[in-house]
């Protein structure tokens, strides 16, 4: 079961292997937006990456997509509702609050 680090807070959770990190920051009662549930089209849930991100699931089109309309998206950048937690630990930053 993997260990999710969240910043700025320095909060961790343990995450169930195979769920997005939006899901697992929900269940851990964690503030970050996601306004369309999931579905890589709003981008509100944008995080950055700090370790783990080989743990994690490749970034796929639906997600590209999304993060090559946004402004302000780096190397590390991902969407928490499309990124799948493998074994490893992980450690994010939450850039969007709800
Ligand atoms: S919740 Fe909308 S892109 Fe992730």
């Amino acid at each position: 079961m993997p260990v999710l680090t969240i910043h700025p807070t320095g909060t961790t959770i343990q995450a169930a292997a195979g769920s997005s990190i939006l899901s697992a920051l929900l269940a851990s009662g964690a503030d970050i937006a996601h306004k369309c549930d999931g579905k890589a089209e709003c981008g509100s849930c944008h995080i950055a990456v700090l370790e783990g991100r080989k743990s994690i699931s490749k970034t796929q089109r639906l997600e590209n997509d999304r993060l090559d309309a946004m402004i302000g998206i780096g190397s590390k950048s991902r969407l928490a509702c499309q990124a799948i937690l493998g074994e490893e630990d992980v450690t994010i930053e939450v850039l969007s609050l709800a």
